[in-house]
């Protein structure tokens, strides 16, 4: 079986990025990471690929705070075509990616965002569905685009919100979600591309 080559991207924990890696050593997905990519010098996610023997790589990100630099997209465009990427996974990435990355990558950008979008993307989606006296919030795995947490739905996952719940309690129980839902959306990609190279 053809196994998937992926590149994951972020900026900061790599909680997912660990779920996925372990899915995958344990032989659940039939994909392959080939590199792990963070915009963050120091960032744990970077440690987590060194942990797993996968090749990592640090991308300045220039001048901007939301955004990679222009020159910064082209490098990171370079990089995912050398490691051979198909599926480029944003696992916690901070910053929004622009035509070059796009137009390079067309349907092959996958996001997770702690919220059941369209409802409450941006930052601490949580904390939004709890201050919206939501009973129901989740995760959402969602195609790219250029506006924040927007583009193509892929799946969604249903987290309930209970009412002695703080912000904290239900982050984890969303990240919980998400380290289920994350991996079984690469699993499905892992069969179609397994699939479509027999
Ligand atoms: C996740 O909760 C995801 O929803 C959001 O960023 C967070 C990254 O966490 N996009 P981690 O780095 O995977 O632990």
């Amino acid at each position: 079986m053809k196994r998937l080559p992926i590149a994951i991207l972020g900026s900061g924990k790599g909680s997912n990025c660990r779920a996925i890696l372990e899915r995958i050593r344990s032989g659940d997905i039939a994909a392959e990471a080939r590199v792990v990519i963070s915009d963050v010098l120091d960032a744990p996610i970077l440690d987590i690929a060194r942990e797993f023997s996968v090749a990592n790589a640090y991308l300045s990100p220039g001048q901007f705070r939301t955004r990679l630099q222009f020159n910064a997209e082209e490098q990171l465009v370079e990089i995912l075509r050398q490691a051979g990427a198909h599926l480029v996974v944003l696992a916690g990435f901070m910053r929004v990616l622009h035509a070059p990355v796009l137009e390079a990558f067309p349907r092959r950008i996958i996001n997770i965002h702690p919220s059941l979008l369209p409802k409450f993307p941006g930052l601490e989606a949580w904390k939004q569905a709890l201050a919206a006296g939501e009973t129901v919030t989740g995760c959402t795995v969602h195609y790219i685009d250029d506006k924040i947490d927007h583009g193509q739905i892929i799946a969604r996952r249903e987290v309930a919100i209970l009412p002695d719940d703080t912000p904290e309690s239900l982050h984890a129980r969303i990240q919980i979600a998400e380290r289920e839902l994350y991996p079984a959306v690469i699993g499905e990609f892992s069969e179609e591309y397994a699939a479509s190279n027999r």
